[in-house]
């Protein structure tokens, strides 16, 4: 059985006989003895435990994430560089700070110092960032490190003075070496709770062995949802078999107006991709989680644990997307209206996984806009979420419509009396109040901590109005840079 092998700090790091449900912060704080990353609270919410790892097959090239390593499960770091704030400094003595951490005690940006490892790690993919050229995206690269003393303004500008300003550092470095390739591994361990295996095969036949093998299997992507499982619900789990290895998954294929997103894509990629070809799936990414969430949560993590909250989902709904199942037989496609077949269950049979999904861009004709809304703007779960889609004729005739919700039942849903109000009306504000009316028809919802059933109600009816002014003036809106109280203007260096 192979060992997990991996760098930090630039060092060579071997594990045997570590659990392969060890956390990365686990491991860091423990047996490597480097506590300088912290732990807030161990659910990928505050950044306290931020470190970066070095992707080797993101698209466009390698380059450094700012991830949570309280959700990272060891071997899931096999065969890659990871960098801890201990890694930064390479002389010692106050001349030995990196460029980030002197900025940030220029700044003033630290008083207790617990979160500042965090927020330096979150500066540093920052530093190597070459895309930070507007004021939104800075509140999104930090926007999941909380900080309880110092306030965000002097975080904020230390961030914008590095940002992009890629430093000769060890970073730099090895940015410029030649990627390596995901290596295979068959990893495992006993416990008092019984025996751990884990893999990451780098072939389809590879795969498709030990799923039979091992019918038990749990997939694993980012983690930013099984990782809870371990850390919150000490869930033991005795056969996890990683996707990473499989190049096919992180493509994303775009011909003509037909998009083919692989499983494995990460949110971060994909919100950039979606920026300007398909502005309502960009609006749905902009408050999804944080930038370090969305540096390792994948796309088929977060369509196939099936939530009813699940973001994506009712935009690929929206889409008329086809999810592409793969099994050691062949492919499937299988409808995206018939994918969630419950709640927290898919259409997905035993020895199959998601490979893909794919869709059309929409045409001209489209009207098309997604929302989410919860308690918070950054760093929350939907109350309630929609995408909601019509197709007009040049009579200014609805001639289909896609009112899809997430938050108001069980599974992501349609709103088909709705739809049904739509289709074959003018498009005017009378008949989305009509489609408003008729929402409260499609669903029951719950009521729970995020809101009553009369709030969900309320909520869905109004998003569809506010829909009508949205698309009225321009048919796929993208999201205005986000306003805020704390914030002063300017341009990042
Ligand atoms: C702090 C925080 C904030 C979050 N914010 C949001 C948010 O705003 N909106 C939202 O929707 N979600 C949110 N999530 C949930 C989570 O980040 C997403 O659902 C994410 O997309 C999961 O992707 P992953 O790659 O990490 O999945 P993993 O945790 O690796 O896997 C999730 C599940 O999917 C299965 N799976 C993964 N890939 C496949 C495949 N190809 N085929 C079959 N099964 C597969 C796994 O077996 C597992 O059951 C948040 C989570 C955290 C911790
Ligand atoms: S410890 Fe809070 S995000 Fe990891
Ligand atoms: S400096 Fe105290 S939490 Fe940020």
């Amino acid at each position: 059985m192979d060992c997990v092998t991996f760098h930090v700090n630039g060092r060579e790091t071997t594990l045997r006989d570590v659990s392969p449900t060890t956390t990365l912060l686990q491991y860091l704080r423990g047996p490597m003895r480097l506590p300088g990353t912290k732990e807030g609270c161990a659910e990928g919410d505050c950044g306290a435990c931020t470190v970066v790892v070095l992707d080797a097959q993101a698209p466009g090239g390698p380059r450094w994430r700012a991830v949570n390593s309280c959700l990272l499960l060891v071997p899931l770091l096999h065969g890659k560089q990871i960098f801890t704030v201990e890694g930064l400094r390479e002389k010692p003595g106050d001349e030995g700070l990196h460029p980030v951490q002197r900025a940030l005690v220029d700044a003033l940006g630290s008083q207790c110092g617990y979160c500042t490892p965090g927020v330096v790690m979150s500066m540093v993919e920052a530093c190597h960032r070459p895309d930070l050229d507007a004021e939104w995206k800075l509140d999104d690269q930090m926007c999941g490190n909380l900080c309880r003393c110092t306030g965000y303004r002097p975080i904020r500008e230390a961030t914008r003075e590095v940002a992009g300003s890629r430093p000769p550092d060890r970073l730099s470095a090895a940015l410029a070496q030649k990627p390596e390739p995901q290596p295979a591994l068959d990893y495992g361990t006993d416990s008092a709770r019984g025996p751990q295996r884990f893999w990451i095969p780098t072939s389809w036949a590879a795969l498709f062995e030990v799923m039979e093998a091992h019918p038990g299997h749990r997939f694993i992507q980012g983690a930013t949802d099984l990782g809870l499982d371990v850390t919150k619900h000490g869930t033991h789990f005795d056969a996890l078999i990683s996707l990473q290895g499989l190049d096919a998954l992180r493509t994303l294929e775009v011909d003509g107006t037909r998009w083919s997103v692989g499983a494995g894509v990460k949110l971060a990629d994909l919100e950039d991709a979606s920026d300007e070809a398909l502005p309502p799936l960009s609006r749905m990414l902009r408050f999804f989680g944080s930038r370090q969430i969305k540096n390792s949560a994948t796309v088929g993590g977060n369509v196939c644990n099936a939530s009813p909250i699940g973001d994506l989902a009712p935009v690929f709904l929206a889409l008329g997307a086809t999810f592409i199942a793969a099994a050691a037989t062949g492919e499937r496609s299988i409808a995206a209206d018939d994918f969630f077949t419950g709640y927290r269950t898919t259409a997905l049979a035993a020895g199959e996984l998601l490979a893909r999904v794919e869709f059309d861009i929409p045409q001209a004709s489209a009207r098309f806009a997604s929302y989410k809304v919860s308690k918070r703007r950054e760093m929350d779960i939907s109350a309630v979420a929609a995408a909601l889609r019509v197709e007009v004729d040049d009579n200014d005739i609805i001639t289909d419509a896609r009112f899809v919700y997430g938050g108001m039942a069980a599974t992501p849903a349609r709103a088909h009396s709705a739809e049904a109000a739509a289709v074959g009306s003018p498009f005017a504000e009378a008949t989305f109040e009509a489609c408003a009316a008729a929402v409260a028809s499609d669903f029951t919802p719950m009521s729970d901590h995020r809101g009553s059933a009369w709030y969900r109600s309320t909520v869905a009816a109004n998003l569809m109005r506010g829909f009508y002014l949205d698309v009225s003036g321009t048919p796929m809106p993208r999201l205005s840079d986000r306003p805020s109280g704390t914030v002063l203007g300017g341009t990042p260096a």
